[in-house]
């Protein structure tokens, strides 16, 4: 696994601004990007960055009670999954997971997808963020390319 990028952002806009980024720079269909971090740490803010990276122009909001919101573009399909209500990896397994990552047009971002590390088989990005100060944000990207 190496790093990519390491940012830092000091309000949601910021970090917004660097999900934008993060998909203008490296996300095609196909791709899988877990975001990992703690409780309200700014992990649906990225996203929504990516999202709007995309050029998607529905409103992005968390998907924590219905785990998948779905976004069909021209090209490619955007899944926006949220693990943290999930506590088993079966309820995955449920909640279609083989089927988005499947794919081959879809680009997949999971929330909390570091709860179940062996579901994922890279290729993947992983995006860490962490608190730092106050409203200020340590962003880390990494990218797998193969297993071990
Ligand atoms: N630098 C920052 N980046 C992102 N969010 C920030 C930042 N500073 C403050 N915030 C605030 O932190 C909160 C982040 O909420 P968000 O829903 O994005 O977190 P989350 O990690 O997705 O939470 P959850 O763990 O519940 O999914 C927002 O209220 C936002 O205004
Ligand atoms: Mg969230």
């Amino acid at each position: 696994m190496k790093i990519i990028a390491r940012w830092q952002s000091k309000s949601e806009e910021e970090t917004r601004k660097w999900g934008e980024k993060l998909a203008k720079d490296f996300l095609r269909p196909g791709d899988l990007v877990i975001v990992a971090g703690e409780l309200g740490v700014g992990k649906t803010q990225l996203v929504k960055g990516i999202a709007k990276g995309l050029g998607i122009k529905e409103e992005v909001k968390s998907p924590s009670f219905s785990l998948v919101h779905e976004y069909r573009k021209e090209g490619f399909t955007f899944y926006h999954l949220d693990f943290y209500r999930l506590e088993k990896e079966e309820e995955v397994v449920d909640l279609g997971w083989e089927e988005y990552r499947e794919d081959e047009k879809g680009i997949v971002v999971v929330e909390w997808g570091d709860k179940f590390p062996f579901l994922f088989s890279p290729p993947f990005f992983l995006v860490h963020l962490r608190y730092r100060e106050e409203d200020t944000r340590d962003i880390e990207v990494y990218y797998d390319s193969c297993s071990g």
